[in-house]
């Protein structure tokens, strides 16, 4: 079987770059400035750190041929500062207006979403962007629904000290359950909050860090929003809902492969913050 990559040996500076940077530690070099020797190339995760760190592109890889290789300017990257004014400015902010996000916008989200880190570069992360105002309609209405369910079973004379033994806390949210669904009646949808768009984050069910893997992408996603000037929040009520549910339902009826992990309600902001304020700051960090 030819190997998924090598090295164009006279291209190579032996500059060692690669020994050091490969996770899968692929790369050796017996002594400095020696010959660098490949060695079994089935274990690449596919991260493409080598052909990245490469400063004379002598690497050819299989997964990465010149078009996917990207050269760009360290100097174009937001400074410190700004990267830490976007971290304190963003909020989740549900003061939507009518209008629609712009496709560009969605689509520019969800490649900030898409270029989040994965356990064992994986990349089975993908995402369902929902805009049809009657689908939307649909992940409230499954929402609501999941909690009917539930405050059903709480409110079971039979079922009331079983549950109480077994999950001591299930009680803790039956107020809000009872008031998402009597606002839902009054025609007030405080799971969605009148979003225009929901990306939902999802991977295949045997996903071992398919929750992690999906709420980075998630953060990755919303900071993008932030700078594009589209509101967001994320979904817990809907996640929470999935997970009660069990049964996939959502997922199939959107037709989704595997499970939603994650969920960004996302509109136009009817206005956006120009204040941040403070976190709570007691006990919140060690340095040991
Ligand atoms: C895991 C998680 C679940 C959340 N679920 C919801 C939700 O269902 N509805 C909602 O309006 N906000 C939801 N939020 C948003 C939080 O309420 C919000 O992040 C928090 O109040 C802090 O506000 P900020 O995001 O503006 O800093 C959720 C946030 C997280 C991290
Ligand atoms: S990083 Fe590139 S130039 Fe440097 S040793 Fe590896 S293959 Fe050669
Ligand atoms: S793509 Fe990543 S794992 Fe594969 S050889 Fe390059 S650095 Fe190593």
């Amino acid at each position: 079987m030819e190997a998924l990559f090598h090295i164009n040996q006279p291209a190579c500076i032996r500059c060692g770059r690669c020994v050091q940077i490969c996770p899968s530690r692929l790369f050796a070099q017996e002594k400095q400035g020696g010959d660098i020797q490949v060695k079994d190339t089935a274990s690449c995760i596919g991260c493409g750190h080598c052909v990245a760190a490469c400063p004379r592109d002598a690497i050819e890889h299989k997964l990465f041929p010149r078009e996917k290789v990207h050269p760009f300017s360290l100097k174009d990257y937001p400074t410190p500062e700004q990267m830490m004014l976007a971290c304190k400015g963003r909020r989740s902010n549900r003061a939507f207006s009518k209008e629609t996000v712009p496709m560009e916008a969605l689509q520019q989200i969800v490649e900030a979403a898409h270029r989040a880190p994965t356990a064992s570069n994986l990349q089975q992360v993908s995402f369902t962007v929902i805009t049809d105002p009657q689908r939307l309609r649909q992940i409230t209405e499954f929402t609501i629904n999941v909690y009917r369910g539930v405050l059903k079973k709480l409110r079971n004379p039979l079922l009331k000290p079983l549950i109480k033994a077994a999950i001591p806390d299930a009680f803790r949210y039956m107020p809000v359950f009872e008031r998402l669904s009597r606002e839902y009646e009054k025609g007030n949808d405080l799971i969605l909050r009148g979003a225009t768009a929901v990306l939902l984050i999802h991977t295949p069910a045997s996903c071992r860090f398919g929750i992690e893997d999906s709420n980075l992408a998630y953060q990755n996603g919303s900071l993008m929003a932030e700078c594009l000037g589209v509101s967001q929040f994320y979904t817990g009520f809907v996640l929470s809902a999935v997970k009660q549910e069990k049964k996939g339902s959502l997922e199939k009826s959107l037709g989704i492969q595997g499970t939603i992990r994650a969920g960004m309600a996302l509109g136009m902001p009817a206005f956006r913050f120009t204040k941040y304020i403070d976190k709570q700051e007691e006990g919140f960090v060690r340095y040991l």
